[in-house]
């Protein structure tokens, strides 16, 4: 390929973006590829269809030589933005520990593109509020980018404090950018709180059951932020492009907060189904013998067909409604720095789960 063109279109900027099917990946390559002056290389080990504007290359990240053999297609690339991810089995409190694999990939990709590309500009680095220590309980909030961080282990500090040391006397620099519980869609994703609220509703529904809120009743009170994928994908462009933003870290949310306790009605109301008051159970437990059910309920409600397993990830559904502290990071930054948008979560929340419903995702 021609450095800065896809299918012959002349492009100013070509970004690869690293984890391309993720739920944060997804959503920054549909907002590149919708701008002019972009074209997009989508990189994950699943294939994709390549589209105007966008390529896709399957490769195995955790191989060192992956990048070097595609070096041709990859020799123009001005911005990388880094969202691949790799859990650990268990509860997802302890994805943060899964150091090597998550670290290994982010140094095989960008030493491997630097490496062709001598054009790059900026790297786009996505960690989160983990950073802050908010999975292992109460924390300083809200979280301010120049807070410590919490005791490692995290891959986090890995990747950071490797990418530092990788970019030092380098022409190109790097943005890290912290959000927090993204909301999108992105079957096989190990981390999606909506699809797991959908598919938890709707199964109440069908059981006849209220919508309880399943997780702990310190969680329903506690005060939560979530991060729209798209919004965050906005947040990306920016980083990505916004010189001030060079060698600095931002949380990145919805930018506003809110508690479970307020919003529980409002969801049940999307269902069309009565509120309950909270029940705690573990939905990794209670969801495992429910993959008929929703069989028999793909069928009945002629849904899109999606495995049970890809559809939701159970440990992440658990891990955030189990969350009996505040979860907030501060925004001021990124706003100082120029980034305003801002996202009504509750309204996100009855607006996405709509959609849901509508495509066919769940009844
Ligand atoms: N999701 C959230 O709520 C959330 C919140 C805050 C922070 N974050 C952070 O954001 C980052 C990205 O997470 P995410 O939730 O977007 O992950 P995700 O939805 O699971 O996506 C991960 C991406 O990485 C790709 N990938 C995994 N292993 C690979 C390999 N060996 N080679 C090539 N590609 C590989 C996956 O595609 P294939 O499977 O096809 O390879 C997928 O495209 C993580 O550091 C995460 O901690 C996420």
């Amino acid at each position: 390929m021609i450095s800065g063109q896809v299918d012959g279109m002349s492009t100013s900027r070509t970004a690869v973006v690293v984890g391309a099917l993720g739920v944060i990946g997804r959503y920054i390559v549909e907002r590149l590829t919708g701008e002019a002056g972009w074209s997009v290389i989508g990189l994950s080990r699943r294939s994709e269809a390549d589209r105007p504007g966008y390529r896709h290359l399957a490769v195995d990240l955790l191989d060192a030589d992956a990048i070097s053999s595609h070096g041709a297609a990859l020799s123009g690339v001005t911005h990388i933005f880094y969202a691949a991810f790799q859990a650990s089995s268990g509860a997802a409190a302890g994805y943060a520990s899964n150091i090597a694999p998550n670290r290994d990939m982010l140094v095989n990709a960008v030493s491997g593109i630097a490496r062709t590309s001598l054009q790059l500009e900026r790297v786009v680095l996505v960690t989160g509020t983990k950073y802050y220590g908010s999975h292992l309980g109460p924390y300083r909030t809200p979280a301010r980018e120049t807070d410590p961080r919490h005791m490692p282990p995290n891959y986090y500090f890995d990747q950071i404090d490797w990418l530092t040391e990788f970019q030092k006397g380098k022409m190109w620099d790097w943005v890290e950018l912290r959000p927090q519980t993204l909301c999108g869609f992105a079957p096989g994703t190990a981390m999606s709180i909506l699809p797991a609220i959908a598919v938890y509703a709707a199964v109440s529904k069908e059981l006849g059951l209220p919508l309880r809120f399943p997780g702990k009743p310190g969680a329903y009170s506690s005060i939560y932020q979530v991060t729209e994928s798209s919004h965050f994908a906005n947040a990306a462009a920016w980083a990505a492009t916004e010189p001030r933003c060079g060698l600095q870290a931002f949380n990145i949310t919805n930018g506003d907060y809110f508690r479970w306790r307020n919003l529980w009605p409002k969801i049940a109301d999307v269902f069309e189904m009565p509120a309950g008051d909270p029940q705690t159970i573990s939905l990794v437990q209670h969801m495992a013998d429910k993959a008929d059910l929703w069989r028999h309920m793909t069928k009945k409600y002629r849904l899109q067909a999606f495995d049970f397993d890809k559809l939701v990830a159970w440990p992440f559904a658990d891990y955030v409604f189990g969350c009996d502290w505040d979860v907030m990071s501060d925004v001021t930054k990124s706003r100082r720095f120029g980034f305003h948008d801002v996202i009504d979560s509750e309204d996100m929340f009855c607006r996405l789960l709509r959609r849901f419903r509508e495509e066919r995702v769940v009844p």
